[in-house]
């Protein structure tokens, strides 16, 4: 095994500062002097820098990985195999659903699967690290990133980011086939004032510690082997430049020993925040508040040794950071074979290959959440069905930040239901249609609506101030006859306003399914498979109800429902308070009865385990799945508490008419929580433990926490 210590002292300082930057690998491979002048003057980039530099951002095939890391192996002097690295969000090639959508499954062992089979397929292109998962918290449906997030809950956002890591790294980043992960953005990025991307987050050091900072140490806690940095500002300070975060919260409290990473360009964009001065003082900024590796831009190529020959940087923590480096090199096996991964003929044998296919088949069918059945579904064979909509004939179903996947492979809507159609059409509104095709719709017995939002309407960059269905998709709904069933299949990216097709029969949504999204939802429609999706995050009414989340703390004046008269008290004069869709809603073609909690002792004290237990009886013919959902509500607190905070859940399968009894074991500490500086408290008094489908069923159970 390489050396790393000795390997360190034979670096010049210019060397060691080039292990700090990440590039895109055209300029490893493009004419520098002719073809990408202009962006390696404007990074004030040279061939000698650029040959040593410390990683690559994306990769698109093995041929290429081969192609740059030999072309940098004859070219740089030390000759430290760079790291490729890249966003493998949802999966490589065989495509999973998006990451929301698989939140709905609340099956963290399949989301372990998917991060598996995504890292076998990207590990064969010689890639390293995946950006991936994404643990922001997010309550703002106008913010497009929802898309790549778990939704609103710390808890399940926890337990899927711990999953994913799982998934990627395995049995350890050392072996082929695995890739370390890279947890992002650190921090609060999902809490972008207005849901507009980049804007500042800000939140409070409570409500940091409490419902954003879990899902990261959750990745960490699972081992993921880097961290990347967001482009909010906390605080007033830039996250990637932000010393709480990266040395007090990842260093000192969490005890972080892996490496951190910028988002892309977010060093440089310090100046355009107005933290920075200038590039020079970027790059102090960011060194010192514990930024290793810096992406997209070069502020620490260009600046770091002045900075340390004028005495305003210590050496010694642009040291540490390239250990931290070299430490990842090694750990990944990259000194006994830099090509580690890359293999074209293997990427041909496994890449989108029937059983990754097969497991993508599988997640699409637990990320779909029935929002709505009016008794139309499940349809049977013999129905006939017009489909009409955007999502009709669209073998684009995958969902942004695919990347690597193929909008043009998949089968659409129209290819599965072809025994059943009478008439299929793309369009986006009422008035596409004539006299002639109105009526040909009209011959069918259901009218199938493939809506939404478009790959490109959700995603980074991809805010919306308007979260209803887009452009006029509604009035589609006017085709409909008058002994005509409807169903909605929705594809999107957020949680949307669904006002105005609340007169369907049914409401599907699908979220991007993946690569088999057509088959998936084809057998949901027809029964085949009994859908079992939550929502991991609330649907509003409408946006002015937003942000809208089910664990918020409690008010001194309470809305207690519709039937409420009292005039002052929380609440809007024009709506009431409650969602479209709560959390953990999800229909099933099963009728799941829930019975009532029991509690092994209505006090505990330290050192005590409660357990909790309650009946699940699926009381109809039809097998199918159902989680269950564990709450705690904190009565009392020296901080106000959350009205309710998940706990656990449990996705089971239930026979016709079996019924479970399901026990939950929770510890003293499941009764803590985190103050605002991070440390943890265990207050004694009263809590009720509730069970249920989602948050606006559930049943519960007081007990005491004695001193
Ligand atoms: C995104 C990150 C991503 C990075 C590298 C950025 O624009 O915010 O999520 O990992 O680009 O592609």
């Amino acid at each position: 095994m390489t050396d790393i210590k000795a390997l360190f002292q034979s670096l010049s300082r210019q060397e060691k500062i080039g292990q700090l930057l990440q590039l895109a690998p055209f300029l490893f491979v493009r004419d520098l002097a002719v073809e990408v002048a202009g962006y390696v003057r404007h990074l004030n980039l040279s061939e000698q820098k650029i040959f040593q530099s410390g990683s690559v951002l994306g990769i698109g095939s093995a041929e290429e990985m081969i192609e740059v890391q030999t072309k940098y192996l004859a070219k740089s002097k030390q000759k430290i195999p760079l790291i490729f690295m890249a966003d493998i969000i949802h999966g490589y090639k065989t495509i999973f659903p998006v990451p929301i959508g698989l939140a709905s499954s609340f099956d963290p062992t399949l989301a372990f699967e998917t991060a598996r089979v995504s890292a076998v397929e990207a590990a064969t292109s010689g890639i390293h690290v995946t950006f991936s998962p994404m643990a922001d918290l997010v309550r703002d449906p106008r913010w497009g990133r929802i898309v790549e997030s778990f939704g609103e809950d710390p808890q399940l956002i926890a337990k899927m980011a711990e999953a994913m890591v799982k998934g990627y790294q395995h049995d350890g980043i050392e072996k082929e086939g695995n890739l370390a992960s890279c947890v992002k953005h650190f921090a609060a990025y999902g809490a972008a004032e207005a849901g507009r991307d980049y804007n500042a987050a800000d939140v409070s050091r409570l409500s940091l510690h409490q419902f954003y900072l879990p899902g990261y140490k959750a990745a960490l806690e699972a081992g993921a082997r880097m961290v990347m940095t967001s482009f909010n500002t906390i605080d007033g300070v830039p996250a990637t430049t932000n010393r709480y975060l990266l040395r007090d919260v990842l260093r000192t409290l969490w005890g972080f020993e892996g490496v951190t990473i910028s988002d892309y360009d977010s060093l440089q964009q310090t100046i355009a925040h107005g933290h920075s001065e200038d590039q020079r003082q970027a790059a102090l900024h960011g060194i010192t508040a514990g930024l290793d590796i810096e992406m997209a831009s070069t502020t620490y190529t260009s600046h770091l040794s002045e900075l340390i020959d004028a005495g305003e940087v210590d050496e010694r923590l642009v040291d540490e950071a390239v250990m931290r480096i070299l430490e990842l090199k090694r750990d990944l096996g990259l000194f006994e074979n830099p090509f580690k991964g890359a293999d074209p003929v293997k990427a041909k044998e496994i890449v989108l290959s029937k059983p990754h296919l097969d497991k993508a088949l599988e997640a699409a069918r637990e990320a779909i959440v029935l929002l709505k059945n009016d008794g139309v579904l499940p349809l049977s064979k013999t129905q006939t069905v017009a489909i009409v909509g955007p999502y009709a004939d669209e073998r684009n179903m995958i969902g942004p930040w695919h990347w690597h996947g193929r909008r043009d492979l998949h089968a659409t809507l129209k290819e599965v239901f072809a025994d059943q159609s009478v008439f299929v059409k793309k369009a986006f509104r009422f008035d596409e249609f004539n006299e002639a095709e109105i009526k040909q719709i009209r011959t069918a017995d259901v009218v199938l609506f493939a809506l939404g939002e478009h790959e490109w309407q959700s995603g980074e960059a991809h805010s919306r101030s308007d979260i209803r269905i887009p452009f006029d998709q509604h009035t589609l709904l006017s085709l409909l006859g008058a002994n005509q069933k409807s169903v909605v299949v929705l594809f999107n990216g957020r949680p949307l306003d669904l006002s105005n097709i609340q007169s369907a029969d049914a409401i599907v949504e699908a979220w991007f399914p993946g690569s088999m999204a057509a088959e998936a939802i084809h057998e949901i429609l027809l029964g085949v498979t009994n859908p079992s999706g939550k929502l991991p995050i609330t649907f509003p009414k409408t946006l002015g109800q937003v942000p809208l989340y089910y664990n918020h703390q409690k008010t001194g004046r309470p809305y207690l429902g519709k039937d409420d008269r009292n005039e002052y008290v929380s609440k809007y004069l024009d709506i009431d308070n409650d969602p479209a869709y709560c959390f953990g809603h999800g229909l099933s073609y099963s009728n799941f009865v829930y019975g009532d909690v029991h509690v092994s002792s209505e006090t505990i004290r330290s050192n005590d385990v409660l357990t909790v237990a309650f009946d699940v009886t699926n009381a109809s013919a039809v097998p199918g799945k159902e989680t269950a959902l564990l709450f705690l509500k904190d009565h009392h607190g020296r901080v106000v508490r959350p009205v309710l905070e998940l706990k656990a859940f449990r996705k089971e399968n239930y026979r016709a008419h079996e019924t479970k009894t399901l026990s939950f074991q929770l510890s003293f500490q499941d009764f803590g929580y985190v103050l605002d500086d991070g440390s943890f408290v265990v207050e004694p008094g009263l809590f009720t433990v509730y069970a249920g489908p989602d948050v606006s069923r559930l049943k519960g159970k007081t007990i005491r926490l004695l001193p």
